[in-house]
C-alpha cells in the first residue's frame, strides 16, 4: 500500500529517497514518483511500474537536491498511471505525497474548481496540493496552511509537502495513516514505515493522529491537533540489514518460510515456564482481567483472520470460552451485540490494517471488558491503541503473502488460549501437555520443512492447472482456507477451500482430472469420515494430494500421499500450514509470477 518517504538533509537526498522506496516495495504499489527541491525549481519524476524504472529515470536526469519527497502508489481513486502517480503538484509550487483516502474529495474538488484550480489526475490526493497552495498563496506559512487544509479534509491521510518558495522545510501531517519521523545524522526523515529509513537511523518518532510536523536538515518541530508544540517519545528500533535482505534466498517469501522455526521460538521464548504459561505475558494486569472473561470476539483480515479461525477452536477446547469471529471490514456494519465480560481480540501482522484499526476503535466505544491485540509490529497503531498486546517477534515480514507472521500468530494465539485457561482454572493437564508440545514445535517445523523435495515433485502438476480445491475438516478447515489463499495470491491459480463434508453439497460437481484436490488428513476422531470424503473425489476421477498422518492409509489412483511429522493434535494446524506454503511458493516459481509483490495486492492495507 502507498509508501511515503521524505528527507531534509545536508547531502544529496535523491538516492536515499529511492532506496527508501525500494525498502517499501513489499507493501505493494503500481507506480512511483519523487519531487526534489532545486532552489528555484522542483524536479518532478514519476513512473508507472517498478521503482527500478524511476531509478533509471533519475540516473538519466541526475537531479541534485537536499530536500525531497517520494512515494509508491497503490491505486484507489484512478487507474495506475503516470498522471495519477504521486507527487501531485499545484501551480508548479506545492508538491505533495499522500497515503490514505480523502472521503469528501468530490465536494473539495468542486470548491477548488470554483477557485480556479484545474486537475490533472483522477486521484483524491491532488486536491491536497491545491488546498495547500490556496492557503499559501494567501500568505499563510506552510504549517498554518497544513492546519487550514486539515480542517477541510475528511478521511485518512499521511501527507508530506514541499513548497518551491521554501528550500529548507518539509511539512508532514498524520491522521489515521501511519507516519513517523526518523532522526538521522545531519538530516531528518519522514516515512510511513520504519523499514524505509532503517538504514539511516534507529531513532524514530511515531506521530499521533492530528499531528503536524516541520522538518529541516537541522531540526524538527511537532505540533498536536490543537497546534500546540509537543514533544513525542523517541523509540529505538534496530532494523538490521540482514532482516531486510533476501540473503541466500530467491525471494523474501522463501526466506520467511524457512525462518519459521526461529520465528516460532522467538514467539514462545520467555513466555512459558515449567508446565504453564507465565503470568501477565499480555501486559501487566492481563492475568486478572482474563479471570473475568466470559466470551471472546475476534476481528482480523486476510491471513490473520484464518489464524483467528483456528484460535476460536482453541479458545473453546482449552479455555472453554465461546468465541465469535468477524472480518474486520464487516464487523462494524453488522451492529454487533456485545455480551457482558467480552474480550475483543484483534490479530494483525502490520498493526496498521485500516479495517482492523477501525474495528478496534469502534469496539472501544462498546462495552468490552478489554481489548487485546496479537501483532508483529510493537510500534504499530493497533499495539498502541489496544489495552493489552502480545508481539509475535517474527521479525520484518516483507513478502506480501504472509507466512511466518501466520504461524507465529498461531503460536501467540495458543499462548492466549493457555493464559485464558490458566486464569480461569481450566484444563491444567491439557495445558501441561500443550506446553511440552510447544517447546518442541520449532524442531517439528524444521522437520516439516524437509518435505520440500517431495513437494517439488507435485508442484509442476498443480502449476499446469487453472483451479484447485483445498479440503480440511474442523480445525484444519481454516488451514485449507489459508492454503487456498496462498496459492491464489501468488500463483494466480483460482483456489477454494471447503470443509470436506461439504463437498457433496456442490463442489463435487467441479471434480474431474483438471481439478487437483489438496487435502489435509491428520490423525483425528474424524479421520475416517475425511477418508470417505476423499473416496468421493477418487471415484469421480479427481487427483488427490493428501498431507496426512502416517497412520492414515489410502490407496490413491493418482496424485500423492505425503506423510507429515507427528505432533500434538492441537498444534498440528501449524505443522500442516508449512507444506501448503512451500507448495504455493514452488508453483508460483514455476509460473514465473512476481512472488514477493503479487499483482494488485498490498502488504499493509491502510485504506478501508
Ligand atoms: C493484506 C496482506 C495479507 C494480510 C492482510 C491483513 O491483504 O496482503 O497478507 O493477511 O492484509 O494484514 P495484517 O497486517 O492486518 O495482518
Amino acid at each position: 500500500m502507498c509508501g511515503i518517504i521524505a528527507a531534509a538533509s545536508n547531502r544529496n537526498v535523491g538516492k536515499l529517497l529511492v532506496q527508501g522506496l525500494h525498502k517499501m516495495e513489499y507493501r505493494g504499489y503500481d507506480s512511483a514518483g519523487i519531487a526534489l527541491h532545486q532552489k528555484d525549481q522542483i524536479a518532478h519524476l514519476r513512473t508507472l511500474g517498478k521503482v527500478k524504472l524511476l531509478e533509471e529515470k533519475m540516473i538519466a536526469e541526475k537531479p541534485k537536491s537536499k530536500l525531497g519527497i517520494a512515494h509508491t502508489r497503490w491505486a484507489t481513486h484512478g487507474e495506475p498511471s503516470e498522471e495519477n502517480a504521486h507527487p501531485h503538484k499545484s501551480n508548479e509550487r506545492v508538491y505533495i505525497v499522500h497515503n490514505g483516502i480523502i472521503e469528501n474529495y468530490l465536494d473539495l474538488k468542486e470548491f477548488l474548481k470554483d477557485e480556479g484550480y484545474s486537475f490533472s489526475s483522477q486521484t483524491d490526493s491532488e486536491l491536497i496540493a491545491h488546498l495547500l497552495e490556496y492557503f499559501l498563496s494567501k500568505g499563510n506559512s506552510m504549517v498554518d496552511s497544513m492546519y487550514l487544509t486539515k480542517e477541510k479534509l475528511d478521511g485518512a491521510y499521511a501527507i508530506a509537502a514541499i513548497d518551491r518558495e521554501n528550500d529548507q522545510n518539509i511539512v508532514i501531517a498524520r491522521s489515521k495513516s501511519p507516519l513517523l519521523i526518523g532522526i538521522g545524522t545531519d538530516e531528518f526523515l519522514a516515512a510511513s514505515d520504519p523499514l524505509a529509513i532503517g538504514q539511516l537511523t534507529n531513532e524514530f518518532i511515531f506521530l499521533e493522529d492530528g499531528d503536524v510536523a516541520e522538518l529541516t536538515s537541522e531540526s524538527y518541530t511537532i505540533f498536536d491537533d490543537t497546534k500546540q508544540k509537543v514533544s513525542r517519545e523517541i523509540t529505538h528500533i534496530d532494523i538490521s540489514n540482514q532482516a531486510t535482505s533476501k540473503g541466500e534466498y530467491k525471494h523474501f517469501m522463501e526466506k520467511e518460510i524457512y525462518e519459521q522455526p526461529d520465528a516460532i521460538l522467538n514467539t514462545i521464548d520467555g513466555r512459558v515456564g515449567g508446565d504453564d504459561v507465565l503470568e501477565n505475558i499480555f501486559g501487566l494486569g492481563s492475568s486478572d482481567i482474563f479471570q473475568k472473561v466470559k466470551r471472546v470476539q475476534i476481528v482480523a483480515c486476510g491471513t490473520s483472520l484464518h489464524a483467528g479461525r483456528v484460535a476460536a477452536n482453541w479458545f473453546s477446547a482449552i479455555s472453554e470460552l465461546p468465541t465469535q469471529i468477524d472480518y474486520a471490514s464487516e464487523y462494524r456494519y453488522r451492529n454487533p451485540h456485545v455480551d457482558e465480560d467480552s474480550l475483543l481480540v484483534t490479530i494483525s501482522q502490520s498493526g496498521e490494517t485500516a479495517d482492523t484499526l477501525a474495528a478496534l476503535r469502534y469496539a472501544k466505544e462498546k462495552d468490552y471488558l478489554s481489548t487485546l491485540c496479537i501483532c508483529n509490529v510493537p510500534t504499530s497503531s493497533l499495539a498502541r491503541e489496544s489495552e493489552y498486546s502480545i508481539f509475535t517477534n517474527a521479525g520484518p515480514e516483507i513478502g506480501v503473502a504472509s507466512t511466518k507472521a501466520f504461524t507465529t500468530q498461531l503460536a501467540a494465539l495458543m499462548l492466549l488460549a493457555l493464559s485464558l485457561a490458566k486464569s480461569r482454572n481450566r484444563n491444567p493437564k491439557l495445558r501441561k501437555r500443550i506446553i511440552t508440545a510447544l517447546r518442541s514445535l520449532p524442531d517439528t517445523v524444521q522437520e516439516t520443512l524437509k518435505l520440500k523435495d517431495e513437494i517439488l515433485e507435485i508442484a509442476p502438476e498443480i502449476a499446469s492447472k487453472d483451479n484447485a480445491l483445498f479440503l480440511g475438516r474442523g480445525i484444519f478447515y481454516p488451514i485449507a482456507k489459508e492454503g487456498a489463499l496462498k496459492l491464489k495470491e501468488i500463483s494466480y491459480i483460482h483456489a477454494e477451500a471447503y470443509p470436506a463434508g461439504e463437498l457433496k453439497h456442490g463442489p463435487l460437481a467441479l471434480i474431474d482430472e483438471e481439478m487437483p484436490v489438496i487435502a489435509l488428513a491428520p490423525e483425528s476422531e474424524i479421520a475416517e469420515k475425511l477418508v470417505s470424503n476423499l473416496e468421493e473425489v477418487k471415484a469421480r476421477g479427481g487427483t488427490l494430494y493428501v498431507f496426512s498422518d502416517p497412520s492414515i492409509s489410502m490407496d490413491l489412483k493418482s496424485g500423492r500421499l505425503i506423510n507429515m511429522p507427528k505432533c500434538d493434535f492441537l498444534l498440528t494446524p501449524i505443522i500442516y500450514t508449512i507444506p501448503l506454503q512451500i507448495l504455493s511458493y514452488e508453483v508460483a516459481l514455476l509460473r514465473g509470477t512476481d512472488i514477493d509483490q503479487p499483482r494488485n495486492l498490498a502488504k499493509s492495507v491502510t485504506v478501508e
